[in-house]
């Protein structure tokens, strides 16, 4: 069995970790009895045909190498964020991350746990909008979704990749956005362009803008007797 110390209330087990969350990169793996959920690279063991060569060589680079490792850009922007951004901001956002290592599997950040109030685990809001009936409801996430954006790019809070935001039910018809991703440093060719604040205004906008294109189009098109009959809601992933 291998244990993690890392504070006197934290210790992990290694070998009973529950998966809970599967990205392209990075698994989530709930930690038993404890509010809180740890984020690892995938290990060879655990790459599925999706993972492309190029992903590979990445996550091969990044386990050991804090440099390239996401989990440590994260934390450490949150840990700037916390700082910067007024507490309704902030608050979609994991509460808590902090920094842990594995000798199997490298560094990993430990970070608040987001589950939904029945203990479900969380969904991108493009799942939740697409699968549920209730127009109103679409609707309400869409205009959530869009405020947040808003903020967002008003703070200049690096969030490239706006499928990422996840919707947490605090209640049978309550919900808060969440971001449990946001990999500041982007993929750009030039990382040092996300600490020009109006770079990454302008970029988290125009991404942002486009993704809110895409969800009202397929979405929130008008209904047939909206528009005479001629565009049916086109649901799409
Ligand atoms: N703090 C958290 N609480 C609950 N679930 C989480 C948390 N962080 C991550 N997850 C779950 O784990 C999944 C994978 O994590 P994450 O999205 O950070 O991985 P990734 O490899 O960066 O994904 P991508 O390929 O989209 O970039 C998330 O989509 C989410 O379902
Ligand atoms: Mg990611």
């Amino acid at each position: 069995m291998s244990e993690l110390e890392l504070e006197p209330d934290i210790t992990i087990d290694e070998d009973h970790l529950e998966r809970i969350g599967d990205g392209s990169r990075r698994c989530c793996f709930r930690i038993p009895g404890q509010p809180f959920c740890v984020k690892f690279y995938r290990t060879p063991a655990e790459y599925t045909k999706k993972t492309r060569r190029s992903v590979r060589t990445s996550i091969f680079f990044s386990r050991f190498c804090l440099w390239f490792n996401v989990n440590y850009h994260e934390a450490c922007y949150h840990a700037r964020l916390r700082k910067r951004l007024p507490p309704d901001l902030f608050a979609a956002f994991p509460e808590q991350m902090r920094m842990v290592f594995s000798r199997k599997r490298g560094w990993g950040v430990i970070e608040s746990l987001i589950e939904n109030a029945d203990g479900s685990a969380i969904r991108p809001v493009a799942v939740e909008m697409r699968e549920t009936e209730d127009r109103a409801l679409r609707e309400r996430l869409y205009q959530a979704m869009a405020k947040l954006f808003d903020q967002l790019a008003e703070h200049s809070v690096c969030f490239y990749d706006p499928p990422n935001t996840m919707v947490q039910w605090t209640g049978p018809n309550e919900f808060r956005l969440r971001i449990v991703d946001f990999e500041p440093m982007g993929r750009a060719l030039i990382p040092g362009l996300s600490l020009i604040p109006i770079y990454v205004r302008y970029k988290v906008r125009r991404r942002c803008t486009r993704y809110l294109k895409r969800m009202r189009e397929s979405y929130l098109a008008p209904l047939p007797d909206e528009d005479g009959g001629a565009a049916a809601l086109c649901l799409e992933k």
